[in-house]
């Protein structure tokens, strides 16, 4: 789109969601409403996006990134004065401005993109986007004649009882003729309940001097969800789960129960995926084709190889490999990098580590700071111990090597190549390749322990 801009809103506390965290910042499904937001903003190719920031400027700032410019309203005196602070940017070019709520990140760019047509053909100065509302409460309503033109919006605040039964409302998205928007917010009033300059004022002042002002309907309500509370953040969490979980369906995942997997919104996953219930995938997380993830499982930032296995388990900053399995009840702790066909068993610990091709640790493990290589066995109960209570340090276990169950690898300290460790060892020395290391006390049997004790027992007697 050539000559089109957009200003999104972003200035306010939000203090009706009685928060310590800025309202546009709240996120749903993981990413913070206002970058929902820009991204639907920059799927239409405006030339200019301009977002105007207040209320925790440095870090709305910090969240969008490049991906606009900014300018301060230093005092929240009301979204028409908000979008006024965009007027020495792009105040004086032709073209068409669409402006956004930070605080609506449902609304599509399709639904942006029809807002926009609408306005090219009727010709008007300003078009605004409303919906059909059950509850229109809260919402600024639009005040139509009898022949269904727009007349002006209406504040729930400023609403006669007349008005406040409408329930058509001001979905807080518009489309003005940019040099049109900065010239009428010049004659915008604070005179209202609220005593604020209120953009949709815009529509009626631009009504009485006979300009063409045009509404366009959406149908879907929803869409146009304005999140002033945690009421409304929930139920905005709910549509656009539903949303991200049908398109991943549609692209071939199985979610064998989308109410309770939650998916976040920058999420990609392979087809033939199966998502078992209960499963959380958050943040950037790349998931491969044919893995099986769940029941019950949280994915956090991570990559994971095409046809793996994570059941009842928690993985966060980490690689998988293909056709790794991890769980039940394993915990991948950052940085870890597992190879293909890698299997951690139930109880299992892992942290900045990376275990090699085909390694296994199957039960009851901590392996933290440890470079395993492939074909590797840990046995059941094995513990890298990497900390001595000041530094940590790393354990080094070379291809092949088999270790046996309730191990001590006491780091800094090396199992080489195809080396065996005894069960119940501390290795505090490094083992050479393929040694035998047996670290632990040899077993001494007392032949006739008991008939002795029991001789003690009876004080003596016999
Ligand atoms: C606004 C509309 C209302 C509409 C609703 C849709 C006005 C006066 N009312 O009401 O008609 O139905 O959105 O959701 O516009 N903001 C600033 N600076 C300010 C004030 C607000 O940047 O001085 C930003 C806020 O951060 C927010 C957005 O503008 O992202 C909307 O403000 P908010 O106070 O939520 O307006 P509503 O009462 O919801
Ligand atoms: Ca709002």
């Amino acid at each position: 789109m050539t000559n089109t801009y957009a200003v999104v809103l972003a200035a306010g506390q939000g203090t009706r969601m009685k928060s310590k965290t800025y309202k546009v910042l709240h996120p749903v499904c993981g990413k913070p409403m206002v970058s929902h937001v820009i991204d639907h903003i920059n799927g239409l190719g405006a030339d200019r996006i301009v977002t105007v920031v207040g209320f925790g400027a440095e870090l709305v700032e910090e969240e969008i990134g490049d991906r606009s410019e900014f300018v301060l309203q230093e005092e929240q005196l009301g979204t028409g004065h908000a979008v006024q602070q965009a007027e020495g940017l792009i105040g004086d070019l032709d073209g068409t401005t669409i402006v956004v709520c930070g605080d609506t990140p449902l609304i599509t760019p399709e639904t942006m993109e029809a807002l926009v047509a609408h306005h090219n053909e009727t010709g008007a100065k300003a078009t605004i986007l409303t919906a059909y509302a059950q509850d229109p409460t809260g919402y600024g309503r639009v005040i139509r004649d009898e022949s269904g033109h727009v007349l002006r919006i209406v504040e729930q605040k400023d609403a006669s009882e007349a008005e406040k039964q409408i329930k058509e409302i001001n979905t807080g998205t518009y489309c003005f003729d940019n040099r049109t928007l900065f010239e009428t917010l010049r004659k915008v009033k604070n005179d209202n309940a609220q005593g604020e300059y209120y953009l949709p004022d815009v529509f009626g002042i631009l009504q009485t001097e006979g300009e063409t002002i045009a509404a366009y309907a959406t149908a879907d309500f929803e869409e146009t969800l304005g999140v002033n509370d945690r009421v409304v953040l929930a139920e905005a969490e709910r549509v656009m789960k539903q949303r991200i979980a049908e398109r991943h369906m549609r692209n071939g995942v199985s979610i064998i129960d989308p109410a309770t997997t939650y998916i976040s919104a920058d999420a990609e996953i392979g087809r033939d995926t199966v998502l078992l219930p209960g499963t959380m995938i958050e943040g950037k997380t790349v998931i491969g084709e044919d893995c099986t993830i769940g029941p019950n499982s949280q994915i956090m930032e991570s990559v994971i190889g095409n046809g793996a296995v994570i059941r009842q388990s928690v993985v966060i900053a980490s690689k998988i490999g293909e056709d790794a399995a991890v769980g039940p009840f394993a915990h991948i702790r950052p940085d870890t990098e597992l190879g293909s066909s890698v299997k951690i068993g139930n109880f299992v610990e892992v942290k900045k580590s990376v275990l090699g091709n085909g390694s296994k640790v199957s039960h009851l493990s901590y392996i933290g700071d440890a470079d395993i290589g492939e074909r590797v066995n840990m046995g059941c109960g094995t513990i890298t111990v990497n900390y001595d209570g000041v530094n940590k340090y790393r354990t080094t276990v070379e291809d092949d090597a088999f270790v046996g169950c309730n191990s001590n690898l006491v780091a800094p300290v090396t199992v080489g190549k195809g080396a065996y460790v005894a069960a119940g060892s501390t290795v505090t020395k490094n083992v050479p390749e393929e040694a035998l290391a047996i670290g632990r006390s040899r077993q001494e049997n007392k032949e006739g322990y008991v008939q002795k004790l029991n001789k003690k027992r009876s004080g003596g007697a016999n």
